[in-house]
């Protein structure tokens, strides 16, 4: 397999080009790009994790164990399962919006499931750009890895296939060829984009190879760094932050993740992310903006305000939970009613099967009131500024498993 990449300098800013792609006997394939507006202006942007692939592939699984000859023994290779038709409805619906450019916030074709359940990657990972590629060849998608990208025996970290695919700005830092282009930012207009590799610091288990603690700490130095930065410059209004595994769930059975909030929150709160935008759960959430946890075992979120008409980033974080990319395994039907949250806090020593098995608290989740689409204007909770909740108090229950069977996330 070979992935071509072509750098294009001297461009001009706020300016649309033209292009094309080809090679010795192949039609051309054209697109056009616009490039950012250089200092404060207006612009839009989309963003969602969890996409998939839209299963175009799923007729050719057809030969079984038992077809007879010739067909039987051949392998047939196709992509996961892991997609729905909204998979490549969401590509119409960027197209639609028209954004200068879309963030995916990690999951985006679970290459590694397909690896894991004996489906081929590569195909996986082909079908993703032939779906996307009708809107990623007229604007950039700009990635961050989740949990679905790793493929075990793709090099130590198994995101190889990843780091191929996209050629992403270095990090200040990335002198690490095995961690290049896991973490980077980028400015358009005022604003400072950061991507994150939540695999280094989330407690949960969820990948092909459990990554936890694999930058020794290179990741945090940078991201503070990067924040330092960001603040200091007089060009930079807002900071936003993508990343696939949340700080908060109101999701009955998948949950925020203990590892992201100890390493990123208080960074997040000493450095004023304005806007945090998070995949791996299959659902629309939207929080209070936040700053501060309580001193709980969950290390809650504190929102700062309880109005849900206007959110005010430079008091609090806001993050949003936007997985629903298209993955066929939708939780946006299994929130808690009240505002309370899932956290994952700790993880099996060895794997069962596949996986660590998880450990969860529930929490009381004041941050939560205006979490979905359909219910956007929640009635918030009465409390906005309350006492800590002790580890043993009503807010914490006892350590639960899923109460329904896992899937990927
Ligand atoms: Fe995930």
């Amino acid at each position: 397999m070979y992935v071509h990449h072509a750098r294009i300098t001297g461009l001009r800013p706020d300016t649309t080009y033209l292009y094309s792609a080809g090679h010795d006997g192949a039609a051309q394939e054209t697109g056009s790009f616009t490039t950012a507006p250089r200092g404060r202006a207006a612009f839009t942007f989309t963003s969602f994790g969890d996409q998939g692939t839209p299963n175009l592939r799923r007729s050719l699984k057809w030969p079984t164990e038992d077809t007879p000859p010739p067909l039987g023994p051949f392998r047939l290779y196709t992509s996961t399962q892991g997609g729905t038709e909204a998979s490549a409805d969401i590509v119409a619906a960027v197209e639609r919006v028209g954004p200068l450019f879309n963030l995916i916030n990690g999951d985006l074709c679970y290459a590694g499931v397909a690896g894991a359940i004996g489906e081929d990657r590569v195909a996986t990972w082909a079908d993703w750009f032939i779906n996307n590629s009708r809107s990623a060849r007229l604007r950039p998608w700009m990635p961050c890895v989740g949990n679905g990208e790793t493929e075990k025996g793709n090099g130590p970290l198994g995101v190889t296939g990843y780091q191929t695919y996209f050629a992403l700005p270095d990090a200040t830092t990335a002198t690490d060829e095995e961690t290049r282009g896991l973490w980077y930012a980028f400015t358009v207009g005022g604003v400072r984009f950061i991507s994150l590799a939540n695999d280094d610091v989330a407690i949960v288990d969820s990948g092909d190879i459990y990554l936890r603690g694999y930058s020794g700490g290179a990741q945090r130095r940078w991201l503070e760094r990067e924040l330092q930065a960001a603040r200091a410059s007089t060009a930079v209004d807002w900071i936003v932050v993508f990343m696939h595994h949340p700080m908060i769930s109101s999701h009955r059975s998948g949950g925020g993740d203990l590892g992201v909030r100890q390493e990123w929150g208080p960074l997040f709160d000493a450095y004023g992310v304005d806007l945090v935008l998070c995949g791996h759960e299959h659902y629309y959430e939207r929080s209070l903006p936040l700053r501060g946890t309580l001193p709980n075992e969950t290390r809650t979120p504190i929102p700062v305000s309880t109005g849900t008409d206007v959110a005010d980033t430079g008091k609090g974080t806001v993050h949003m939970v936007i997985g629903g990319g298209g993955n066929f395994a939708t939780t946006q039907d299994d929130l808690f009613e009240e505002p309370k949250g899932r956290v994952v806090v700790d993880v099996g020593k060895v794997p069962e099967g596949r996986h660590r098995k998880a450990f969860y608290l529930t929490e009381d989740a004041p941050g939560a009131p205006s979490r979905t689409a359909s219910t956007p204007m929640a009635s918030p909770p009465s409390t906005s500024t309350r006492a800590p909740v002790a580890p043993d108090a009503p807010g914490c229950t006892s350590r639960t498993t899923p109460s329904t069977a896992p899937t990927e996330s």
